[in-house]
Order: structure tokens, then sequence, then C-alpha cells
């Protein structure tokens, strides 16, 4: 019988999921629009500020998060925020920003109409 008197905390403050989905049927998708190099930079910018660990910020890669006509997204849980980004600078002010301040980038949000 589970415990239910038990609190559950975070493992972590922040998850941020990025889509790398790649499509080799010439159909769009992030992977085309350089979301593995947002990804690499993050997970380097989230290290070296020493955001990275339990208690703080993962990383993490995603597959397909269907909104790929916003792509490249990227969504940080648990406030649930979508971002579109296109270059170093967009991802140097989420992690410094939101990832390590908790302020959300409202130039960055992905416009709400915006799935698949
Ligand atoms: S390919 Fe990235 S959200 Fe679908």
């Amino acid at each position: 019988m589970t415990d239910t008197t038990q609190t559950t905390t975070s493992y972590y403050e922040r998850h941020i999921f990025f889509c790398l989905n790649e499509r080799k049927n010439g159909e769009d998708c992030c992977a085309h629009h350089n979301a593995q190099e947002g990804f690499d930079l993050c997970k380097q910018l989230v290290k070296e500020a020493g955001l990275s660990g339990p208690g703080q910020v993962r990383v993490n890669k995603a597959g397909c998060l269907d909104r790929c006509a916003a792509g490249p997204v990227a969504v940080v849980y648990p406030e649930a925020v979508w971002y579109t980004f296109v270059d170093a600078q967009d991802i140097e002010e989420i992690v410094e920003s939101h990832l390590k301040n908790g302020k959300v980038v409202e130039r960055l949000l992905t416009p709400a109409h915006l799935g698949r």
C-alpha cells in the first residue's frame, strides 16, 4: 500500500526539453532549424553557470513535441513555458533569465496558436 502521508518534492527545480526531431521524408522539423546547436549550447551554459544537477536544472532531448510549425521549440517545466529560439543569443537569454532567475523571456514565447 502506498504511503500517502509522504510528501513529494521535485527532484529538479526545472526541466527544459528541446525537440531534436529529424524527419528524413522532406517534411519540416526542428532538426532542420539548428535545434541540436540550441540544445548543445543550453547544456553547456547551464553547466558553466553551475545550474545543473538535482534541485536545479536538467536539460533534456525530446522527440517531436507536436508544435513543429513553431520550431525549433523548447519547453520549460514546471511552468510549461514554450519558447521558439533562433540563435545563440536567444538560448543565452533563456538560461540567464528563466533557468537561472525564474523570469520568463516574453519576446521568445511560442505563439499560442502554432501547433503542428
Ligand atoms: S519536429 Fe519539433 S515539434 Fe515537431
